[in-house]
Order: structure tokens, then sequence, then C-alpha cells
């Protein structure tokens, strides 16, 4: 069987199932055969691996570097070599597992995602792309179909602290960043460490531009609007870019019962008025454009005394890197107005930026195809999520399939996507990457 035949058995094998949206059939010895995927077996692994990390609340505390964050690691890669990955862990701690392809020059598809959560977070960010993915590179191997190009299921390390295992490779970390702290207590150096990297070769996990013939990640959409518009798949057109800085704001400790309310240099009040600012400046131009502070803390941090400096957080989102500098500007520009008013000072240095990055046209109508074949509904919309795919698109050509997140809510325990959400996109990823093995 070809991959024509592969990608025509797959789709008629599941058109019925996915229009009625009723509860999909088991697969039969027969389609599996013909290289169906097993959703029934991914939906599985996918709650087996919620065991790892997980909360009292029913999600997952699996952050980057942890125990519990090795601990899944450790259980997707043995599902990797189950699938007849050949699986090993790279330099920054991420995980690949490759087979060979039948023609020797060309270069790999990459797909997957990643297994770490935030602090608290959900079962399926992350989850569904590298379960997915594995799931498809385990039906290829049961269908006995070999692509023409090698094949790459990554697991990628510390995508939520700020895509540290993806940027290594695209050559977009910096290395003063291995010295970072993370959630886990440990610095990335220490924790790529910890998960069976080497720090000090970073730069040989590096890849240029042309070294990866497509990359493709299934992910859950974060948002609500597939789900409130009963869309079944979303194709990413681009990724908005992060940017972050830490933020002091510096007054005068003094005593807070002897000091008149006209006479303060109030860190924290200034930094109360600049998060009511940042919120307003960013809602002052039309776009989509976001910004956050997420993060405050006053010094010294008691009841009776005014704080002489506060450290807050600033993150801006969107994707067109000029308006965010422009936004990030204006910003700065009022927090000098902020400061004044009440004798305070702020200070702002950069900690983190992932550029936005578009997707490619040609892997959009590979994703849009393969989606029409499975007779599901397709909207083209921007991710307000950071992916690592924005870091492969540095490489090769990228494209995301989104399947819907119920009510909208991630990073969130209540993160919530159902199975037949999740076969569907798992299908999507499947026709994606037969579809791009036939590119050059
Ligand atoms: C990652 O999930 C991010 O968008 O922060
Ligand atoms: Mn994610
Ligand atoms: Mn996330």
């Amino acid at each position: 069987m070809d991959r024509r035949q592969f990608t025509g058995s797959v789709a008629g094998a599941f058109v019925g199932a996915v229009v009625s949206r009723s509860p999909i059939a088991p697969f039969t010895a027969s389609s599996m055969r013909h290289g169906g995927l097993d959703a029934n077996r991914l939906n599985a692994n996918i709650k087996a691996l919620s065991a790892f990390g997980a909360n009292p609340q029913g999600g997952v505390s699996r952050v980057a570097y942890s125990d519990f964050d090795r601990a899944g690691r450790a259980y997707v890669t043995d599902l990797m070599r189950a699938a007849g990955l050949d699986a090993r862990v790279d330099f920054a701690g991420n995980i690949f597992g490759r087979r060979a392809g039948t023609d020797a020059a060309l270069k790999p598809i990459v797909f997957g995602s990643h297994v770490d959560s935030v602090p608290d977070g959900g079962n399926f960010d992350g989850t569904v792309g590298s379960l997915s993915a594995i799931e498809v590179a385990q039906s290829l191997a049961e269908g006995r179909v070999r692509t023409r190009h090698p094949i790459e299921v990554v697991v990628w390390a510390n995508e939520e602290g700020g895509l540290y295992g993806s940027r290594s490779v695209s050559g977009q970390l910096k290395a003063p960043e291995l010295d970072n702290r993370t959630w886990s207590g440990t610095t990335v150096a220490e924790g790529m460490t910890f998960l069976g990297g080497a720090p000090s070769r970073i730069d040989e996990v590096r890849r240029q531009h042309g070294d990866i013939a497509a990359y493709i990640e299934l992910h859950i959409e974060q948002g609500g609007t597939l789900e409130r518009d009963a869309i079944n798949i979303g194709v990413v057109e681009g990724i908005v870019g992060i940017r972050r800085w830490d933020v002091t704001v510096t007054g005068m400790q003094n005593h807070a019962g002897t000091t008149p309310m006209d006479q303060r240099h109030d860190a924290m009040l200034a930094a109360a008025r600049f998060v009511d600012m940042v919120n307003r400046v960013v809602r002052a131009e039309p776009g989509r454009q976001v910004g956050t502070v997420g993060r405050l803390e006053a010094f010294p941090g008691a009841p009776n005394v005014i704080p002489g400096r506060v450290v807050c957080t600033l993150e801006l989102r969107d994707v067109d890197a000029s308006k965010t500098q422009r936004i990030f500007d204006a910003i700065a520009g009022e927090a000098k107005h902020v400061g004044e008013a009440n004798g305070t000072t702020f200070d702002f240095k950069a900690s983190h930026e992932d550029a936005p990055a578009l997707s490619d046209p040609a892997i959009r109508a590979i994703i849009d195809d393969a989606a029409k074949e499975l007779k599901l509904t397709t909207r083209h919309m921007p991710s307000g999520a950071g992916h690592d795919a924005q870091a492969m698109a540095q490489l090769g050509p990228m494209g995301m399939i989104f399947v819907p997140s119920i009510g909208g809510i991630s990073h969130s325990p209540k993160e919530f996507s159902t199975a037949s959400d999740i076969e569907r996109g798992a299908r999507v990823l499947m026709g994606a990457v037969l579809r791009a093995d036939t590119l050059a």
C-alpha cells in the first residue's frame, strides 16, 4: 500500500463517525492493518500520563525538570520505543524518536509537543500533541507504512518555562538563560542535566534552517472559539511573539504609622497604578494584543512598613513584533509619569523573548486538505499561546492543528478536551504528516 492509498483508507474509515459527532466505533483489526489510528489507545495513554504529577484538583503539576516530569518522560519514551522509534534524549533534554525513511537524502518531518505543565496545570496542554504524535508513529508502524522522509517524534523539554528545549534546537537560546531559575527550583542547566542532557554541549543540538522538511504540532486551542462555534479543527496562521520584563519599582521604605499620606514614596501604590495603566495602554488600540502583570512582590512585605521596593513582571503578546515594541514604549513612557507622581522610579529588565512566527502556507494547505478529507470543519486562526512550533519555524515550514478546549479553559486543572475531538485532531495530524511526506 502506498501513502496515498493509506491516506484515503484512513479518511474513508472515519468519515461517518466524524460527521455525525457520534461516539466513534472501536477500530477493527482490518482498519489497524490499514494504518488507522487507535483512538482508544491514544486516549488511554493520555489518561495514564495524567497520573504523573496528578494534583488534587484533577489536573497535573508536572513542571519541567521535576521528578514527575522525569517520570512522565520515561513513560512517553517507553511508548516511543514500543512504536518502533529510536528514542534518545538530546543535550537540551528533548526526547527525539526517529524512524528512517526510504529516501536517505530527505530531511525529517518532525512532529510532537511537550509533556511538562505549568504549576497546577491540566491534562491536555502539550500532552495531546505528544501522545497523538506517538500514536501516529505507532499506527504507521503497525500499518507497515514507510515514509519517504525520516519521521521524528519530539517531546520538547521545558516548553512552559519558555521553550527552552526547542529554542536550543533553533539556536535562539542565549547562554545566560541557562542560569535562569525554574519552577522546579533548579536552574535551567541543572534541569537539563537532570533530564539526561548536557548543557555544556548545548550548541551541538542546534539545527540550521533547512535541516527539517516540516514541523507539525497538534495542540488544544486553549481559548474557547472552536467549541463556541462548533468548529472541529483550527488551522493556525501564526503564533504570537511573547516578551517579558522584570519591573522594579523603587520608592522609600518608611514607617506605615508615622509617615503622612502626602509624604510617602510608596512603591506598592506606584505598582498598583502601573498594573491599571498597562491594562489601559494595551487596550487603547484595536487588535488581539494582550498584556499581563502576572506576579508582584512588595519588599520588605510587612503590614506596618510602606514598601520601598516592588518587583513585578510585565508580559506582552502579539503576532506583530513592531506593535509589541510600540506598546512597550508607551508603557515605559507612562510608567515614568506614574513614578513622578509619588517620587518613585521604574526600571525594566528584559527577561524573555519568543519571536512571533507565521505558519507555512503549504503546511496550512496540507492540514486543510487532511481535515477536508475527514469532512471536518476548519477555521484559520492565530494562536495567543506560545508553542515550540514558533521556534521550529526558524528551521523550516511549520504548521499547527488546534482542537477545541471546552469552555476555553487552559493552564488550569479544569482544562478539558473531549476524546472525540482529540481523535479528530490526531487523524488530521496523521493526514498532514502523510501529505507532508509527498513534498520534496
Ligand atoms: C505557553 O503555554 C504560553 O503561552 O505561555
Ligand atoms: Mn502547550
Ligand atoms: Mn501551556
